[in-house]
């Protein structure tokens, strides 16, 4: 039975605080966040759903969880609680190089704030898992209070988990929350559309159901003797916002600001307004750009963030679509169809409204990378290693699995050059943890056949060549995907250039905390199913 559409309101997730105000004075809060299994009504018509929850409680759990605010230069500890009883709802596969041995009397669990600027104790690695009451930890836990110093530029960051192996089935379960990082001192001058009514994120997914509403996921692998259950992405066919299947809002005849985060697992979008309202870029992942940008359309890869105003005051209609026409995988796959091209509804007040915030004409500029100064250039070549049957049985940076010693040794403080090889023929956003980065350019590969070969024997990217062959056509970067950055769509045979910055990017500061911590860093694909087989390496910080 088809879900009919725009027949729930869209919900404004439950807002924690992660600061306390004493005497007008804000101060650093901790807080205990748990995970809950519980039943979520994704849509009127669907029977509520098995999910698993982030909350202050069971009751308060909530999909998304709820959007943690946070202060610049005011830190946040979090105690992340697994409630979790000892089976998983959706299907574990043990055959996939990262995976966990399956337990009967735990979920592994562990959570990372994507986006943030934290000590690695405190980031979430893969291996710091833990179950229900700490029973079982992975080899790199060492704490359970995670500090997040919020030292850094305001933005939007987004918590969820990543235990390894189970990254994602955890998320599919429900994992996932928003975190912003607010500062007065900087956002207040900019007048931009603010408070609960006209400030809000966008937390979009794609899931599918069975009719007794559980979750579906289809558990028999492409490749079903290598991996019995782990199939490459994983593809709902309802959208989800904010934890309701195509809802729909009344705005009034005004601007607001959407920070919309792409939550899915594997799914791209290419989110347009079916009456042609545009969109205006404030910000991309984390960062605000320099000044607004405008445009009809934009791709969000998984974990991507776009942080747009929408002036509804200029819309010629009543009524406006978001719409989504991203292929699926991208950009090579299926085209949408009549139920993932569409994500919610806005219904427009007729009447116009005296609107005092505003677009300004610039935003914020943080200081350019010297590239002079550039310390370290890299290499990182995507290669997917497929079947007989021509389907992919995993995929690896640089050849290695994650287990192979770190190779990705950078400074505290540095920045360096990654040029990103994509010899697959999807598009892979890169997730990289700690640092940020600028998209400087993407060029296609020439003779790419003659180059994949090489690197398929050699894996060397100087040996075979890379400067001869990244000489084709170069792909502008729009706009408003110039800031800081710290998810990028790689371009299937393209090389991306990027500069990351191990340091803070408002301020020459390094970073207040010791990021050398043996745990370490990670960077990834965000393509959840690729992440966990096993398109992610360490990342490790040296003085
Ligand atoms: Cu959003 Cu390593 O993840
Ligand atoms: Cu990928």
């Amino acid at each position: 039975s088809k879900l009919k559409m725009f027949v729930d309101d869209l919900p404004n997730m439950p807002k924690v605080y992660g600061y306390k105000v004493v005497d007008g004075v804000p101060k650093s809060k901790s807080l205990k966040i748990g995970m809950f299994k519980k039943k979520w009504k994704f849509h009127r018509d669907l029977p509520p759903t098995t999910v698993y929850a982030y909350g202050l409680n069971k009751h308060k759990a909530t999909i998304p969880g709820p959007t943690i605010e946070a202060l610049n230069g005011i830190s946040t500890d979090v105690t992340w609680q697994n409630h979790l009883p000892p089976n998983h709802i959706l299907p574990w596969d043990p055959t996939i190089p990262t995976s966990l041995t399956k337990t009967t009397n735990g979920i592994p669990t562990v959570v990372h704030l994507h986006g943030g600027i934290h000590e690695p104790e405190s980031d979430g690695n893969p291996n710091s898992f833990f179950t229900a009451g700490f029973k079982i930890k992975g080899p790199t836990w060492t704490k359970k209070s995670y500090h997040y110093p919020n030292n850094q530029h305001p933005g939007n960051l987004w918590y969820h988990d990543h235990a390894m192996g189970l990254t994602r089935v955890n998320l599919l379960a429900g994992l996932i929350g928003t975190y912003i990082i607010r500062d007065p001192s900087i956002e207040s001058t900019l007048k931009l559309p603010h408070g609960n009514e006209f400030d809000l994120p966008l937390m979009l997914f794609d899931r599918s159901f069975k009719t007794d509403g559980s979750i579906f996921m289809n558990s028999t692998g492409n490749n079903p003797t290598i991996h019995p259950q782990w199939q490459p992405e994983y593809f709902g066919d309802a959208i989800i916002v904010n934890g309701k299947a195509w809802p729909r809002l009344t705005v009034r005849r005004r601007k607001y600001r959407f920070r919309i985060i792409n939550a899915s697992n594997a799914r791209f979008f290419r989110l347009f307004f079916s009456n042609g309202l545009r969109f205006v870029h404030v910000a991309s992942d984390s960062a605000y750009i320099g000044k607004p940008v405008t445009s009809n359309e934009t791709l969000v890869g998984p974990s991507e963030i776009t942080d747009v105003i929408v002036d509804f005051s200029e819309s010629k209609s009543n009524v406006a679509i978001l719409r989504n026409d991203a292929a699926y995988p991208y950009p090579t796959g299926d085209p949408v169809d009549e139920t993932s091209g569409k994500v919610m509804k806005f219904v427009i007040l007729p009447d116009k409204e005296v609107d005092t915030s505003r677009i300004p004409e610039k935003l914020v500029e943080y200081p350019v990378v010297d590239l002079s100064s550039v310390t370290e250039t890299r290499y990182i070549a995507m290669y997917e290693y497929t079947s007989d049957i021509d389907e992919p049985i995993h995929l690896y940076f640089n050849a290695k699995p994650y287990e192979a010693q770190v190779t990705e040794i950078a400074k505290v403080g540095s920045s360096e050059v990654w040029y990103v090889i994509n010899l697959t023929d999807d598009n892979h956003p890169l997730h990289i943890h700690l640092g940020l980065f600028k998209v400087l350019d993407q060029t296609e590969l020439v003779k790419s056949d003659e180059f994949k070969d090489c690197m398929t024997k050699n894996n060397d990217a100087v040996k075979c060549h890379v400067d001869e062959h990244a000489r084709g056509k170069k792909v502008k970067v729009p706009d408003y995907e110039k800031g800081w950055k710290n998810v990028f769509k790689m371009r299937p045979g393209f090389v991306t250039k990027i500069v990351v910055r191990f340091a803070y990017i408002h301020t020459n500061a390094t970073y207040g905390f010791d990021a050398t911590k043996e745990s370490g860093y990670v960077y990834h694909c965000h393509i959840l199913d690729h992440e966990d087989n096993a398109m992610m390496r360490p990342l490790k910080m040296i003085k």
